[in-house]
């Protein structure tokens, strides 16, 4: 994701004032200063700094369904719901309800508990490619710790990934010197890395649907290309599903395109709303892990009670296909509604991405040379009109069931107000 590698802000964006009232901006104002003498940047993760559309952000207070209320009162339509996790949308009551009855029997425990049985079943039974699963904290773990396990599984040291692909921040996966990078959806050169260094090779590692460029889909055939060289090389295929991930499908990616990777990296929607991650796949790799085998990987609260409290009340419901079935709905009539000869909407179920230029977006560089400063000013045109959508272009709306005809029509409604201008 490009803005957490580093985009720098635009002085004369920063001074935009939105839609807030001096007075709500005399509050923002103040926390934002407090926050920034404290925490590098004002915010614990960097692109909630709102660096790449400009102005400050604001600091969110509650959540309800679809919409989120910031501290100065102001209530927004909510497409990031906190970058994807969210499929029922803020505060559902069923994961409230879950989590507040685990708490009350102890917040961690650092001991197995059968909940932690419970959602490993849960996931082996719905992503075809997982038979074991281990449980971590972050997207972020999830992802290292199966880079971890493919090296030690195969011997190897390098990693193939993609330009654009976001897998977290360890160093290996987001330093482009540490791994061998190729353009996504490019087979062919996945194909000529693989023939000068798939010897080498402990894993190619991939978003099956790309959400950290924008939303970008695979090419028909890219995925099972990169099964074949895996294959062929020895390598271990790991798909980052930390997005797509009961999202595309309860099945993930792997279910929609019917290409099974040998590890799986599973985040947000997998937690339910809280800090939980795992990563998965064929038993005789898993079983490399300690206590079974020699690769080391372990967490003090991996396997939280409170996180899989929740990630249970969210995953039993999407056993239910209507739920995929209204995201679907949901997902294509804020497409339909938002397209427009200026931009590219580019959607698979229910996340999508409006790229500012007229071409389809095959990979980062065409994503990059899109019109970034018009994405930030629709960016702030839908804040002022109380819409929130993700404050960078290379991000996803994220629609859940809690998004409605209404919060789609007040969007559509704006966006092509903007788009007209
Ligand atoms: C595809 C993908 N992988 C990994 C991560 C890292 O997850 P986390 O932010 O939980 O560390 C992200 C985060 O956005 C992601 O989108």
């Amino acid at each position: 994701m490009l803005d957490r590698m580093g985009a720098t802000e635009d002085a004369a964006l920063r001074s935009f004032a939105g839609a807030a009232s001096p007075a709500d901006e005399a509050g923002r104002a103040a926390v934002w200063r407090r926050a920034r003498a404290v925490i590098p940047g004002g915010v614990n993760s960097p692109v909630r700094a709102w660096g790449s559309v400009g102005g400050e952000p604001f600091f969110a207070r509650r959540g309800e369904g679809a919409y989120l209320e910031d501290t100065d009162g102001k209530r927004y339509v909510d497409w990031v719901q906190s970058w994807g996790p969210l499929v029922f949308g803020h505060a559902d009551p069923e994961v409230v309800e879950a989590v507040q009855e685990a708490a009350a029997d102890g917040t961690t425990f650092g001991a197995p508990t059968e909940r932690e049985v419970e959602l490993a079943e849960e996931i082996c039974a719905a992503v075809p490619s997982v038979e074991k699963v281990r449980l971590v904290s972050s997207g972020t773990e999830a992802a290292m710790s199966a880079v971890r396990l493919a090296r030690g599984f195969t011997g190897r040291g390098r990693i193939l990934k993609f330009a654009g692909c976001y897998h977290g921040h360890a160093d290996t996966l987001l330093i482009d010197t540490d791994a061998l990078v190729c353009p996504f959806n490019d087979a062919d050169a996945v194909s000529d890395a693989v023939e000068r260094h798939g010897e080498q090779l402990a894993g190619i590692v991939v978003e099956p649907v790309a959400g950290n460029m924008g939303v970008v889909p695979p090419a028909p055939g890219f995925l099972e290309a990169l099964r074949d060289l895996s294959d062929a090389s020895g390598a271990l295929l790991v798909f980052d599903e930390v997005i797509t991930g009961f999202r595309v499908a309860r099945g993930g990616a792997q279910e929609r395109y019917g290409v099974r990777p040998d590890l799986t990296v599973l985040g947000k929607i997998a937690g339910g709303g809280l800090p939980l991650a795992a990563f998965g796949g064929r038993a005789e790799v898993m079983d490399e892990l300690a206590p079974e085998g020699p690769v080391y990987q372990a967490g003090t609260l991996s396997g939280n009670p409170l996180a899989t409290a929740a990630a249970l009340a969210v995953l039993r419901r999407l056993r239910d296909p209507d739920v995929y079935r209204q995201l679907e709905e949901t997902g294509a009539a804020l497409e339909a509604g938002l397209r427009h000869e200026d931009v590219t909407v580019q959607r698979i179920g229910s996340m999508l991405t409006v790229f500012f230029r007229s071409a389809p977006v095959r990979n980062v560089e065409d994503a990059r040379a899109g019109d970034l400063d018009r994405y930030g000013a629709f960016f702030r045109h839908l804040l002022a009109h109380g819409i929130y959508v993700a404050p960078s272009q290379f991000e996803a709306f994220f629609v859940s069931t809690a998004h409605g005809p209404g919060e789609v029509e007040r969007t559509v409604e704006a966006a092509q107000e903007f788009l007209a201008g």
